[in-house]
């Protein structure tokens, strides 16, 4: 199973999580990583954990002030990118843009959608993965593959209809093992994550527990 974990702009120790992740990462057989904001990439890629981008931009090297370019993320330390966060979303176009942008920069790339539907038009842009998170039950602690597991049968279901190479990820109020292997029984290849580990007052402890049973 792959266990992301987005930062988002919480207010943690980015490095600190980094070193947990790097760590709990050479204890299991699950791949760990962690997407800290962009401001923070290099440190967090320093640590040698395995560091994501949370968003690029549809762009290339130019005039586009206050952009985030993929070229540059990959410089600092950054293997892949998630595109679409449901925080951050995007025109269809611009997710287009990114997969291209991001693949031009050899980053790895996971379109973010909210529901099955979604699910399957990301797919058919040809990203590496795709992630749904439906947004009622983000930070809700409430885990998406109890609360909601019909939603993640059916990315899964959506993703493999379309490409059969896309993995499928889910997320949304997972912080435990038994919330990732929930959504291992339901298809998904892996979990994107964040308060459960950014919010936690010991980010190792909540790593631990969340790849114990895989
Ligand atoms: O990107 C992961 C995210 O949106 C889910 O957040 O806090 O419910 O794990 P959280």
């Amino acid at each position: 199973m792959f266990v992301l974990v987005n930062l988002k702009t919480y207010p943690c120790d980015p490095v600190a999580v980094a070193d947990a992740v790097r760590d709990v990462n050479e204890t299991t057989d699950a791949r760990l990583a962690v997407a800290p904001q962009a401001a923070h990439l290099e440190r967090v890629a320093d640590t040698g954990a395995e560091t994501w981008a949370q968003h690029v931009d549809s762009i290339e090297h130019g005039s586009n002030t206050g952009h985030t370019l993929a070229e540059s993320v990959a410089e600092a330390g950054a293997v892949g990118t998630l595109i679409n966060h449901s925080e951050r979303r995007l025109k269809l176009a611009d997710i287009d843009g990114a997969v291209r942008a991001a693949q031009r920069a050899d980053l790895e790339t996971v379109v973010c959608a909210n529901n099955p539907a979604q699910i399957g038009a990301a797919a058919a842009l040809g990203p590496d993965a795709v992630a749904v998170e439906p947004p009622a039950l983000i930070g809700t602690g409430t885990p998406v593959s109890q609360a909601d597991p019909e939603v993640v049968e059916g990315a899964v279901e959506a993703a493999a209809n379309v490409d059969s190479e896309v993995s499928v990820l889910c997320g949304a109020g997972i912080s435990t093992g038994d919330d990732v292997v929930a959504a291992g029984e339901l298809g998904a290849e892996g979990v994107l994550l964040a308060s459960g580990v950014a919010k936690a007052d010991d980010p190792k402890a909540a790593l631990e527990n969340l790849v114990e049973p895989l």
